[in-house]
């Protein structure tokens, strides 16, 4: 990758000893630019301290552009409203993966190689024999996907361009596949196989809700639906799942472990786990009424209670996401004829309440992506425990890409931070008799 280097720099001084220290400046073509510090430690013997990363570029990349102050969201340069009205899932795939939109016969062969991966090796249904029924479907993510590593070993060579292409098709083909799976597996009723004839979303759903004995028609607008909310996830910058992918790639490790790496991080309620969490909450919440005693829980420091669905790391006026999920949330309902939500109207209550209360107001937190999704899953019968997984399937493409991007960057190392350490000094060993 080229570093755009500009003749800016940002100097340090050190205050003990009056010695200064230039640092360049890199900027991008849009957003903030940064101090490029990776020779901080043999200049001047410090590292630097930013848990959570609050303030750390960890890349390069030219994947994904968030602007958190002004709500925008950009795929390879095209805004997330666009691609979510127009565009289609397997064609933002391709943008993802390659960086444009397809030509029609780039999207041909593209659709081809994922419809004609989705199956997944038949060994494995014995391998998802060996869960629980009643384990989380996102467990049985983390144990599938890593799993694939022990099955398509002819794609695991990650300076192989051939097997990065090949293992890039396979996750993105296979997901929904195991997704379905590990939902059958919790019903006990036998797996669907993959359709050919079948659109990407209309296939997954073909895959939950088809029976061997009966045909599933999938209705037109719930599989658009289901295809927006795939292109509202698809990928989100250097988010904890995606970073998490990057760094155990950073090791050298294969696509498929990465993969599994970036579902466990995914599957926390800060982050992907939130769909879950909005719809337990507002399944707690149960009336209108209630609502005012948990904007007061939410807002006590002395209660852990968040109010799921609300404030973001980087977006800090609206997430553009959210705005399309409420639209498309609407639309649903009303395609299904379901004119009684009652969570519905306890979530646009909540969001009028909270939009109006000086604590939200004051911490800028806003209703994101995760808030209206479960919803939309409800509505279309998908159990809480599988919106997770629905966010994984989503966001695989958002992995691959940002893997490969990454192994292919010359300057990508090892990912390694270190640390402000406080712990004992170097002390002594004690037999256990003289304690
Ligand atoms: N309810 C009540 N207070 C909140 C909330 C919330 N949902 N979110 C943040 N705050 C408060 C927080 O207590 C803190 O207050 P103070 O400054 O007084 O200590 C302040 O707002 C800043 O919060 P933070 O935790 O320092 O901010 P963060 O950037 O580290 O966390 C977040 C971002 C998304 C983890 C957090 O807003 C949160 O936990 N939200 C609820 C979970 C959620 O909806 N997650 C989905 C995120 S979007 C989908 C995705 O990316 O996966």
């Amino acid at each position: 990758m080229n570093e755009k280097k500009s003749s800016d720099s940002f100097t340090l001084t050190n205050n003990q000893t009056g010695d200064s220290f230039d640092f360049p400046i890199l900027k991008g073509t849009v957003g903030p630019a940064v101090i490029d510090i990776r020779k901080l430690y043999a200049d001047t013997g410090y590292f630097t301290y930013d848990p959570g990363f609050t303030s750390t570029g960890s890349c390069e990349s030219r994947i994904t552009f968030i602007d958190g102050e002004n709500g925008i969201l950009l795929y390879r340069g095209y805004p997330i409203s666009d691609l979510a009205e127009n565009s289609n899932f397997p064609e933002v795939c391709y943008l993802l993966l390659y960086g444009e939109l397809p030509g029609p016969a780039e999207m041909k062969q593209f659709s081809h190689d994922i419809t004609y991966h989705s199956m997944v090796n038949e060994q494995m249904n014995y391998f998802l024999r060996g869960f629980r029924r009643d384990a989380h479907p996102m467990a049985v993510m983390c144990g599938m996907v890593g799993a694939l590593s022990a099955f398509y070993h002819d794609s695991t060579d990650i300076n192989d361009i051939q097997h990065r292409l090949v293992s890039s098709h396979r996750m993105i083909a296979k997901m929904p596949t195991i997704a379905a799976l590990a939902y059958k597996y919790t019903l006990g009723q036998p797996y669907v196989y993959p359709r050919n004839d079948l659109k990407y979303s209309e296939n997954f759903l073909h895959m939950m809700f088809a029976t061997p004995c009966e045909e599933h028609e999938v209705n037109p607008v719930i599989a658009r639906a289901m295809d927006r909310i795939l292109i509202l996830h698809a990928d989100h910058e250097q988010n904890a799942s995606t970073s998490t992918v990057r760094l155990a790639g950073s090791s050298g490790a294969n696509p498929f472990a990465c993969v599994s790496a970036g579902i466990a991080s995914l599957w926390g309620p800060a982050h992907g786990g939130a769909n879950e969490a909005v719809l337990n909450m507002l399944e707690e919440i149960r009336t209108i009424e209630n609502i005012p005693a948990f904007i007061e829980r939410a807002k006590d420091k002395t209660d852990p209670f968040r109010l799921m669905g609300f404030g973001h790391r980087v977006y800090k006026n609206f997430d553009p996401r959210s705005q399309v999920m409420q639209r498309t949330c609407h639309e649903v309902l009303e395609s299904l004829g379901i004119e009684n939500e009652p969570l519905l109207d306890i979530a646009l209550e909540l969001e009028r309440i909270a939009l109006e209360d000086d604590y939200f107001i004051e911490k800028k937190l806003y209703p994101n992506v995760d808030f209206y999704s479960g919803l939309i899953f409800r509505a279309l019968g998908i159990p809480t425990s599988m919106f997770t997984v629905l966010f994984a399937v989503a966001r695989t493409v958002g992995w691959i890409a940002q893997w490969n991007e990454m192994v292919e960057d010359p300057t990508q190392k090892i990912g390694r931070p270190r640390q402000l350490y406080n712990g004992a000094k170097n002390r002594d060993y004690l037999p256990i008799e003289n304690r």
